[in-house]
């Protein structure tokens, strides 16, 4: 009997169709994200599932599914999948780590860019009719925060993160870094958060969201930041108490944040965050390029595959299960 798979979305290009030529699959096609009740009515009695992050994958939608026996996640992180639970019942999760890490820090310098020099809020000037004769020019039209010779924090040295310091690099600026492993990188110093907060002009975060990271950003390390510091976020929104890096942000004694993730996504129209013109916000889209996304979701089916075929997959998560 062929095996049964549900995909938690349409996929681009014929990957689905590539999938199929090894199980039965179903697509969830909308409208709209895929809600915790459909995706339990969905998953009942399937062999394999193939998420997207926004999918929440936890331990009591795994009890009702005892033949699951493989989980693929269209993402690298894993923070919305109960890990624990699967490799207890030796199930692997796959998940798509290497394609998206340009693409990722690319949108955190596009951030820290934007936030640092105001981008979205001139743009948003503009576009409202506000640059008129009376207001054309002034010395201090505008004016923010050098990024070039600045002092870049990156927390967490994974691929992503030395993807940045090699921007950064190119940016003249120095690059110091926390990874709870330190790691000797060259043209990287190693230090530890606290001075990576005090000295940071920028910090920007690339740690995944673990028991451990979440709210590592609380009031008392954003205290710790330079004044005048900007944060830029593309890793997990839980990572930082938004409401005291609001409170930071509201006061001045920050310059500007710029944000790709949230603790709730999509975001609450009253998050504190939203009302503030020195935070640049964005939905998710770090990893968002045709082409990144496109070798994510080749990823993602891969994973699936190998699983299907009785293989390891290329890139699991909790490969222990294997042994
Ligand atoms: C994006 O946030 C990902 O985990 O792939
Ligand atoms: C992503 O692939 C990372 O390890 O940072």
């Amino acid at each position: 009997m062929s095996k049964r798979v549900f995909v938690t979305h349409q996929l681009p290009g014929e990957r689905i169709h590539e999938l199929s030529r090894y199980c039965d699959v179903n697509v969830w096609m909308g409208p709209g994200l895929l809600s915790a009740a459909n995706l339990r009515e969905e998953l009942a009695g399937c062999d394999g599932l193939v998420c997207m992050l926004t999918d929440r994958i936890d331990g009591e939608l795994l009890g009702t599914v005892p033949e699951l026996s493989f989980v693929s996640s269209m993402s690298v992180g894993v923070d919305h999948v109960n890990v624990a639970a699967l490799s207890a019942r030796k199930i692997p999760l796959g998940h798509t780590p290497g394609v998206l890490v340009d693409t990722t820090a690319d949108t955190a310098f596009a951030l820290m860019l934007a936030a640092a020099r105001r981008i979205v809020e001139a743009d948003q000037f503009v576009r409202r009719g506000n640059w008129t004769p009376e207001n054309a020019w002034a010395p201090d039209f505008f004016t923010g925060k050098d990024v070039s010779g600045g002092t870049l924090g990156i927390v967490g040295l994974g691929a992503i993160g030395q993807a940045l310091a090699r921007r950064a690099a190119g940016f003249g600026m120095e690059v110091l870094a926390w990874n709870r492993t330190p790691r000797e990188l060259s043209g990287i110093e190693s230090v530890s958060l606290e001075e990576l907060l005090l000295r940071s002009d920028f910090v920007s975060l690339h740690v995944a969201l673990t028991d451990d990271t979440r709210g590592l950003f609380d009031a008392r390390r954003i205290a710790l930041m330079k004044p005048g510091a900007v944060l830029v976020n593309t890793a997990r929104g839980g990572i930082v108490d938004e409401q005291a890096l609001a409170d930071a942000l509201a006061d001045g004694r920050l310059s500007a944040a710029g944000m790709d993730v949230f603790g709730q996504e999509p975001v609450a129209a009253d998050n504190p965050l939203l009302g503030l013109p020195n935070v640049v916000v964005a939905p998710h889209i770090g990893s968002a390029s045709v082409i990144t996304r496109a070798k994510m979701a080749d990823l993602a089916v891969a994973n699936a595959i190998a699983a299907l075929r009785g293989q390891a997959m290329p890139h699991c998560v909790n490969p222990e299960v294997y042994s």
